[in-house]
């Protein structure tokens, strides 16, 4: 579904990524874990069309990535949740849903009820501004924005981030239902260990920039969450 091959960006002149070689199967959720500043948010932009590759490509099912723009990446189904959300605060919840319909010519009314399903506080709350909202609902909006993209890829960073527990497992229910539909590969950027212990399939560790450790989510154990994950 997505692969990375042989992936290295650097940033003035510092190596950022090293030869990363990472794959999102199909039907799966794949977690890419490690420590603060170790290069995971610089992968997700490689997948992007954000971040210049000194060497390696990027593939969406046998669409070869490499050199098109964001737009058109997005435009072959790829949908991007940011760190720390980037909801339009001024817009209201509706006007933050609809310009993701808008950039993707995509029709709304279906489309819509279908996502508000999944995150029915958001439903209730269409009027009122993006930046009023709790951070687990701005959260919920981000998600809901990337899905009405209609993406074949969903992709999440760190969406756990600063968030409180119930709603933290309300976005893993979410996820799961996501995945079980069938028609969403996801790949989930995440620090949070017990997180991705529940919704994950399978996991790579990076450090310094390169992958040190991948697996399926049960071969994750304390040895590799000790040398790898724990500060
Ligand atoms: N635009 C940039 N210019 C220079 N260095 C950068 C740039 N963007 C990132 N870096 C450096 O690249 C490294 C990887 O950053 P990245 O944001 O990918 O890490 P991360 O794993 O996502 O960290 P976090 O968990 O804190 O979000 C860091 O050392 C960072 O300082
Ligand atoms: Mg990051």
């Amino acid at each position: 579904m997505l692969m990375l091959s042989n992936i290295s960006v650097s940033c003035e002149g510092s190596r950022i990524l090293r030869g990363v070689n990472l794959t999102v199967p199909e039907h799966s959720l794949v977690c890419l874990m490690g420590r603060n500043g170790v290069g995971k948010t610089t992968t997700l932009k490689t997948i992007l069309g954000l971040a210049k590759l000194d060497a390696g490509s990027v593939k969406l099912a046998d669409a070869e990535l490499t050199g098109l723009k964001p737009d058109q990446r997005a435009r072959l189904g790829i949908g991007y949740v940011p760190q720390g959300r980037d909801i339009f605060p001024h817009l209201t919840v509706w006007e933050n849903l609809k310009i993701s319909l808008v950039v993707h010519g995509a029709k709304a009314n279906g489309q819509v009820d279908r996502v508000l399903e999944l995150f029915p506080v958001l439903k209730e709350m269409l009027s009122r501004k993006g930046g009023v909202l709790s951070g687990g609902q701005q959260q919920q909006l981000a998600i809901a924005r990337a899905l009405l993209t209609d993406p074949k890829i969903l992709i999440l960073d760190e969406p756990t981030e600063g968030i409180q527990p119930n709603i933290i497992d309300l976005i893993g229910d979410t996820l799961l239902k996501i995945k079980k539909e069938g028609k969403i590969s996801i790949l989930l950027v995440e620090q949070y260990l017990d997180f991705c212990l529940g919704v994950g399939d399978s996991f790579y560790i990076m450090d310094r920039g390169a992958i040190v450790a991948e697996g399926p989510i049960a071969h994750l154990n304390d040895d590799i969450v000790k040398k790898h994950l724990t500060v």
